[in-house]
């Protein structure tokens, strides 16, 4: 083979082996940023969340207003340990242990991209937002019609079978300390299998 065609084809394997990973990246980062980080920054970054919203005096949580970390290296450095780099507020979590290396590459990707091609970036994650609500959604009945009954129409553990069942009673539910795996345990186990009252037991038959 001529080093020409040789030149053509290794370019032309690598254009198509880089394109769909950078992709990919992005889509998992627009993915990754829909599920953790919507709620302070907004569906588009624009320091809409739910929180800031609704919190008076919040910091403004606008990923495009006088940003701070403007390359990767930086962007990395801030989503990974957030309140812990002396610059940012406390109200940034750290993610480094929560996410993956990879994730949390993937995130500053999208974000750059977020800020480079806003339209785009937006359209990719609304993909992700508009699950996120469905399943919101979703939890949201099964709540009503399973969970209610025992742990009150919000949660607060004074649903109408709280009169009988005592000892323990069912949970408030808005102040609970489990963690999200554990309470993925309980729901999907029941109380009894994880050592908790067996009265909690709707979750089984989801
Ligand atoms: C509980 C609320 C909250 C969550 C959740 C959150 N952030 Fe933040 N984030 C903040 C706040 C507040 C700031 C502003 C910090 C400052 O300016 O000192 C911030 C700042 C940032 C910045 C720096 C912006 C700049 O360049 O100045 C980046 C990047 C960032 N967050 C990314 C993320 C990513 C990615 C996620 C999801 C994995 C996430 N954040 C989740 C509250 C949050
Ligand atoms: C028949 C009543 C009943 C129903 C229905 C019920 N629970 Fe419970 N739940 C309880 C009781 C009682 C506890 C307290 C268990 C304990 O402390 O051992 C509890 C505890 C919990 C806890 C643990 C909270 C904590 O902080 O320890 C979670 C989470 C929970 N329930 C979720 C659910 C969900 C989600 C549903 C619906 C799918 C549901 N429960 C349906 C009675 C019920």
């Amino acid at each position: 083979m001529k080093i020409s065609n040789v030149c053509i084809l290794t370019a032309y394997l690598f254009l198509t082996l880089l394109v769909p990973i950078e992709a990919k990246n992005l889509d998992s980062g627009a993915q990754i940023y829909s599920d953790r980080c919507v709620l302070c920054h907004g569906n588009k970054g624009m320091g809409d969340g739910y929180i800031p919203m609704r919190l008076k005096g919040y910091p403004q949580t606008s990923l495009f207003e006088s940003p701070k970390a403007t390359d990767k290296a930086a962007l990395v450095k801030v989503i990974s340990k957030g309140v812990l780099t002396e610059t940012v507020n406390e109200y940034m979590p750290p993610w480094e242990n929560e996410l993956t290396q990879e994730q949390i590459s993937d995130l500053a990707d999208f974000i750059l991209y977020l800020r480079d091609d806003t339209e785009s970036a937006i359209v990719m994650v609304t993909k992700y937002t508009r699950n996120l609500d469905k399943t919101v959604r979703d939890g949201r009945v099964i709540f009503e019609t399973r969970c209610a009954l025992c742990h009150g129409k919000l949660g607060l553990g004074d649903g109408r079978m709280a009169r009988i069942i005592k000892s323990p009673p069912p949970a408030n539910l808005t102040q609970t300390i489990l963690p999200p795996e554990q309470m993925r345990l309980i729901i999907k186990l029941g109380g009894k299998d994880v050592g908790r009252s067996p009265k909690c037991l709707l979750g089984e038959t989801l």
